[in-house]
């Protein structure tokens, strides 16, 4: 196990009713700029709870914080924190409106030129506005790290930046508040929350044995819950279950002191800023395929995952039934695509999308092994 150093400063509200308690978590006496997304929470009642905990607070709205959020309409809101003075921002909503909200709280104060800089020339911001956030989609993991994923829509180009200047203060997390997820959603969440595990556990063996468990114990819970919750929408329980794994997927614990692998994300990104396909949706396709090019590098960790998360107990292939399995629990459990080819992309711009890789002078996988040609040899088994 290598050193590391973990300090998570958000605390986290769990479980139903909680959203009254933005009245104590919220500091008085600030002016409060809340953001949310396209209109979910006006429809759901999230807005309403939002409104009565900060009744009489000095609080203005950001509102149309598209998903795959972009700079073109953060940068408005940056504008309304310079004009308005705001000193608190409190973000209701998915992963979008939280990265976008993490944007707009380092934007707000950058002045060493276009903050765009953060995310494609790694400027580093020295201040940013508190951020708080009442999480709507268990997914990403935004609402308890450091990390915002930002698109610009000129450019088609989707970037991640992160600085612990945007931890989420507090993160308020409401299980009832997912019921009225459009089940697409609720697919993407799972997905999501699965493949960051797995992106921080599937590499070799590290003699991290507690990182392993938790990590097998994360992805055991949601391939038995995923489904669970697609057929039982109003189960609370499992509700609570899919969320607390998506923040723990992603909240930094899992991945100390181990090596990562984040190459299906990185392909990812590429495959939603030119085409436009849910992030989810890139993941779950890429995954497989990644494993299938990096089989003899990670052969050890795939015959673990097949033997303590799918219980593969013989097998001529112990790696390969790992794949498909998860193959299975993507198109079966989850419901979801897993070709390329049924999302109507072809190889048009593989060349393309490796190149754009490799200019940003990035090697992927945990041994940097991953350059150009692998790319594209990846897409083409996701086909
Ligand atoms: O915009 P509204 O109207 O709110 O609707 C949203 C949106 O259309 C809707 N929704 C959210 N909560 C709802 C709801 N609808 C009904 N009921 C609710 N309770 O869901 C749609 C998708 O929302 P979005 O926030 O885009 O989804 P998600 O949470 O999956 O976030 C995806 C974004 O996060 C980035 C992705 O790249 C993508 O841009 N990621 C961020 C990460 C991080 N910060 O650590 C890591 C991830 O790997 C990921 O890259
Ligand atoms: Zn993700």
């Amino acid at each position: 196990m290598q050193n590391f150093v973990y300090h998570n400063p958000t605390k986290l509200v769990f479980g139903k009713g909680t959203i009254a308690q933005l009245s104590d978590l919220v500091p008085t006496g600030l002016k409060v700029l809340m953001t949310y997304g396209g209109g979910s929470i006006k429809r759901n009642g999230v807005y309403d709870q939002v409104k009565a905990a900060l009744k009489g607070r000095d609080l203005i709205e950001f509102g149309g914080i598209e998903p795959n959020p972009r700079y073109e309409t953060l940068m408005k809101a940056v504008e309304v924190c310079r004009r308005e003075k705001v000193e608190f921002l409190l973000a209701v909503g998915g992963g979008s409106v939280l990265d976008g909200t993490k944007f707009i709280a380092v934007a707000a104060f950058y002045e060493a030129g276009d903050p765009w800089d953060i995310l494609a020339k790694n400027a580093k911001p020295t201040r940013a506005l508190p951020i708080g956030c009442v999480l709507t989609l268990p997914a990403t993991g935004s609402e308890s790290n450091p990390i915002a994923v930002i698109s610009r829509e000129a450019t088609r180009e989707k970037l991640a930046f992160s600085t612990p200047l945007v931890y989420p203060t507090f993160s308020i997390i409401d299980p009832e508040t997912h019921y009225s997820l459009p089940r697409r959603q609720v697919q993407n969440g799972i997905a999501d929350a699965f493949v960051h595990v797995m992106e921080q556990y599937l590499t070799y063996p590290a003699d991290a044995p507690v990182q392993d468990r938790l990590a097998e114990g994360i992805a055991r819970t949601l391939i038995e819950y995923g489904p669970k919750v697609l057929r039982q929408p109003r189960n609370y329980n499992a509700r609570a279950a899919i969320a607390l794994c998506s923040t723990l997927a992603l909240n930094g614990l899992i991945g100390c002191g181990v090596p990562q692998d984040w190459t299906t994300h990185l392909i990812g990104h590429e495959l939603t800023a030119f085409y436009g396909l849910d992030h989810a949706q890139t993941l779950v396709i890429l995954l497989p395929a990644v494993w299938r090019h990096q089989k003899r590098a990670k052969r050890k960790k795939l015959e673990q995952y097949a033997e303590r998360v799918w219980e593969v107990k013989r097998a001529k292939d112990k790696a390969e039934a790992a794949i498909r399995k998860t193959e299975e629990f993507f198109r079966t459990g989850l419901g979801m695509k897993t070709r390329l080819s049924e999302c109507g992309v072809g190889t048009e711009r593989f060349e393309e999308i490796a190149a754009r890789i490799e200019a940003r002078g990035l090697r992927l996988g945990e041994h940097k092994s991953i350059g150009r040609k692998e790319i594209v040899e990846i897409l083409k088994l996701s086909l």
